[in-house]
């Protein structure tokens, strides 16, 4: 339970790789998400190489820690034909995203999610760039690596924002 109160966004990487069996755990957390209908729509793209990594930065306007040595991104992908309610779709994905940051916080890597989902123009660029059949969507995209920058977590809790039994 800790993570989530210690997970922040990391933009600065060191140069140290994230070894292959991590990166597997990262994709294990993400696919014991829930999901609605169980539909678990979900792929994985993990990406080492810097040359592709920075073609997405030149579609992503806010993707520059993909640039700042992470070691991988890691993209979301939504396989459309496993879709049983495609009005879930996003939800699902949101929370298979959710925990590779959680579990990156527990394996003392850092991560930060750069949002794809609602801007179709990055969508349809990053699914050129990836080669990806039609029925492949980019969902988002996530920089990870192990952090050069060490950041506290804020205490976000507010009561004032919690309502009990009546608005
Ligand atoms: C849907 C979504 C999209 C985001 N997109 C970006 C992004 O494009 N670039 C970026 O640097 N951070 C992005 N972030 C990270 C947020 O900026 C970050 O979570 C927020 O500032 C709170 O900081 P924290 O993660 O350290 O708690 C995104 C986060 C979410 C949930």
């Amino acid at each position: 339970m800790q993570e989530i109160f210690n997970r922040v966004s990391t933009r600065r990487f060191t140069d140290q790789k994230v070894p292959r069996d991590r990166i597997t755990k990262l994709l294990q957390a993400a696919m014991q998400a829930p999901s609605a209908h169980n539909q678990q729509p979900w792929e994985f793209l993990v990406i080492a190489d810097k040359d592709t990594l920075k073609k997405f930065t030149g579609i992503h306007p806010y993707a520059s820690s993909l640039l700042s040595g992470a070691s991988v991104g890691i993209f979301v992908l939504c396989d459309k034909t496993r879709l049983i309610l495609p009005e879930m779709a996003a939800q699902d994905l949101s929370a298979a995203t959710e925990n590779i940051l959680l579990e990156a916080t527990h394996l003392g890597l850092g991560s930060v999610w750069l949002g794809v989902n609602g801007h179709a123009e990055r969508a349809a660029a990053a699914q050129k760039l990836f080669n990806l059949p039609e029925n492949i969507e980019v969902f988002a995209a996530l920089a990870v690596g192990y952090p050069a920058e060490h950041k506290k977590a804020q205490a976000r809790y507010e009561e004032k924002r919690v309502h009990y039994e009546q608005y």
